[in-house]
This record gives structure tokens, C-alpha cells and sequence, in this order.
């Protein structure tokens, strides 16, 4: 008996990306997320259902097992705790890069360097693998903001055109990693529902690398 398949997406550019691969797995979502309010889509196959969650809580439900399988950008993975996952697949979808921005105005010597983020533990772990001091100030989104009106000297943000960034008189300074999306999934689900899994897994794997 097939047994249920719970897929977390995030709404966006996750959800957009990941379509045409669950295409090729021959999944089909129901209704579309961004024209209505359902968080819970079904699909053409009744045993798998996907759940519409926020980009960054997606390893949260996998880890849990509340989603068997998920989708979450490298980014979020690096700041998350991903106990009971795995990480099988880089999806190669919503690249960019993970950088540190600023102004052109260069600091005095001996300043310690403010700087914003979403990204925590990535900008933490980056500077600190360089051994600078600096203080780090959580922000949630709009970073770009931050060096514009004296809350931070540089930002740690993703980049992908360099739009953002130049609109806001910004430039792109040091790259901390490559970003894209991974597909991640719950080891004890990846043991008990194996052969749905790993279908889904060979499918996406193929419809990536042909
Ligand atoms: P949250 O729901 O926490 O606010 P978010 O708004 O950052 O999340 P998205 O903007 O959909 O969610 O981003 C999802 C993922 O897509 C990110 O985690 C990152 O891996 C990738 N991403 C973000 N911005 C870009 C971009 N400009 N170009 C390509 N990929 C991006
Ligand atoms: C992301 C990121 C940058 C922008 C970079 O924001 O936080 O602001 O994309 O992309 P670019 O280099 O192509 O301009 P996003 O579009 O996800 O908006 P949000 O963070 O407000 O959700």
C-alpha cells in the first residue's frame, strides 16, 4: 500500500523552480498557492500532499517529520539546526550568491565593523574563519537599508543580479558561498517509505541532469 507523502515548498521562487521537477516526477499540485489560501495542496496523487510553509521553516518540518521531503535554500540550511535530515540533492535552482555588501566609504583603522544580516551563523562563522571582530545585528529582510542610514557599516545578504545592490548605491565586496536549493528529507521517512522517496529522488535527479 503506497504510503503518504508530505513535500515542504516555500511560496515564491522554491515553489516556481520546484513545479517542473515534480512535473517530472509526474506530481501535479491541484490548486496553485499563490491564487488561493490553502497551505496544504493536494495533488493528482492522492498519497502525496505538499505543504506551503515560510522559506526558512521548511528544514524545520522536515527535521520534525511533519514533511517527509522539502526544499530550502543552502542559505537557510547554513543557519538551521538540520538534525534528521538529509541533504540529498542540489537542485541547482534559485541560485545566487551569499556576499558581503557595503558603501563605498571606506572605515578608519581600528573601527569595528557593524554589520546586518538575516544570516547569523553564516556571517559569524565567515568572519570569524577570518578572525575579525565584528558585531552583528539581526535584521529580517531589507538589509540593504541598514548601511544606507548608519544601523550597520556592511551587510551579509544574497545577490543575484547585483540589482538590489545597485539601486541602493551598494557593492558587492566579499563572497562568503554559492547558494542554490537542496532537496532535503526525513531519515527515518527516507527508511520507511524508501521507494516512494527514492522514486521521487531518481525522478527529480534526472529531470536536473538531462
Ligand atoms: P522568508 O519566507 O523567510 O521571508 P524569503 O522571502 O527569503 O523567505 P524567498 O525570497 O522565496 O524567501 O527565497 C527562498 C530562497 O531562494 C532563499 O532561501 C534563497 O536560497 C533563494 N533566493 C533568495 N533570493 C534570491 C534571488 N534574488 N535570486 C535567486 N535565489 C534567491
Ligand atoms: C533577495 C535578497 C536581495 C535580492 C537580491 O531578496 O535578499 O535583496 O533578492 O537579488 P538581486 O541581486 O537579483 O537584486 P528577495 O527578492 O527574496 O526579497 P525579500 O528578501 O524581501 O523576500
Amino acid at each position: 500500500m503506497a504510503e503518504q507523502i508530505i513535500i515542504a515548498l516555500s511560496k515564491g521562487r522554491i515553489y516556481k523552480d520546484t513545479l517542473p521537477l515534480l512535473a517530472a516526477a509526474g506530481i501535479e499540485p491541484l490548486e496553485d498557492p499563490s491564487k488561493c489560501r490553502k497551505l496544504i495542496i493536494a495533488t493528482n496523487h492522492k498519497h502525496v500532499r505538499l505543504l506551503i510553509v515560510r522559506a526558512t521553516d521548511a528544514p524545520t518540518y522536515v527535521s520534525h517529520g511533519a514533511a517527509d521531503i522539502g526544499v530550502a535554500g543552502k542559505d537557510v540550511l547554513m543557519e538551521s539546526a538540520t538534525d534528521n535530515l538529509y541533504e540529498l540533492l542540489d537542485l541547482q535552482i534559485a541560485k545566487c550568491k551569499l556576499m558581503i555588501a557595503g558603501t563605498k566609504v571606506p572605515k578608519p583603522a581600528g573601527h569595528q565593523l557593524k554589520v546586518a544580516t538575516k544570516y547569523i551563523k553564516s556571517a559569524r562563522e565567515y568572519y570569524a574563519s577570518r578572525g575579525q571582530q565584528v558585531d552583528l545585528i539581526k535584521l529580517y529582510g531589507s538589509m540593504e537599508i541598514a548601511p544606507l542610514i548608519g544601523l550597520a557599516d556592511k551587510i551579509v545578504d544574497l545577490v543575484d543580479t547585483g540589482n538590489t545592490l545597485k539601486a541602493n548605491g551598494l557593492v558587492a565586496e566579499e563572497h562568503i558561498a554559492d547558494i542554490s536549493s537542496r532537496l532535503i528529507v526525513n531519515e527515518h521517512a527516507y527508511k520507511t517509505k524508501f521507494s516512494q522517496i527514492n522514486e521521487i529522488v531518481e525522478k527529480f535527479k534526472t529531470a536536473i541532469y538531462k
